[in-house]
């Protein structure tokens, strides 16, 4: 990005806490920073990170997806029409916890990360550090990749190891790669940014 660009317009799109969000925000607000957090939105109204994104001055909605039933699609076109009116053009999945269909991540082919707490390819989908421990695996992490069709299945764009140390449960690596995910988020959507200007 030179001197000169504007920075560029994301999304996020949480479903819980909205801790990744919240230092994706943070970084967004960093003089020359690379892109810009225009909106939040939540599949779950109760979603905490809503709260904690309008505290930080973004604009966050809700679209609950109940009202919607089994209809995906039309739940998808009330996100789509959402991003369309704030002119996004990049889009941060963390921690959306719906699949996407093939309509919305065709219409953001090539836009659109997620993070994943696992050393991809290893380990897509859920539990996955219950999994990394069950398989006795001497290290864990997460994962920045572009969406596609395949759940966690898209281009891998960054990564970052921790160690699982003796002892660990589930909830104390989860939190020590959470810990690397929100330092490796804002430097991979920073870079993804630059890269397309
Ligand atoms: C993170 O572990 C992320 O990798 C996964 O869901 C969790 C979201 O946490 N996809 P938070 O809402 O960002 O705190």
């Amino acid at each position: 990005m030179n001197a000169v660009s504007q920075p560029v317009r994301v999304a996020i799109l949480i479903s819980g806490g909205g801790s990744n969000m919240a230092a994706l925000i943070d970084r967004a607000t960093v003089p020359g920073a690379a892109f810009e957090v225009v909106l939040v939105l939540s599949n779950d109204p109760e979603a905490g990170g809503l709260a904690v994104a309008k505290a930080k001055g973004v604009t966050a909605v809700a679209v609950d997806h109940r009202p919607f039933g089994k209809d995906r699609a039309a739940h998808e076109a009330a996100l789509q029409t959402e991003l369309e009116a704030k002119d996004v053009q990049v889009v941060a999945l963390a921690g959306y916890m719906r699949v996407l269909t093939p309509w919305l991540v065709g219409r953001w082919e090539g836009r659109m990360l997620n993070i994943h707490p696992s050393l991809l390819p290893k380990y897509p989908g859920l539990d996955t550090h219950a999994r990394a421990l069950a398989a006795g695996d001497a290290e864990a992490g997460c994962t920045i990749h572009l969406v596609t069709e395949g759940v966690d299945e898209g281009p891998i764009l960054a990564q970052r190891a921790v160690p699982i140390v003796p002892g660990d449960t589930a909830a104390t690596l989860a939190q020590r790669v959470l810990q690397a995910e929100h330092a490796l988020y804002p430097q991979a959507l920073s870079d993804f940014c630059q890269s397309l200007v």
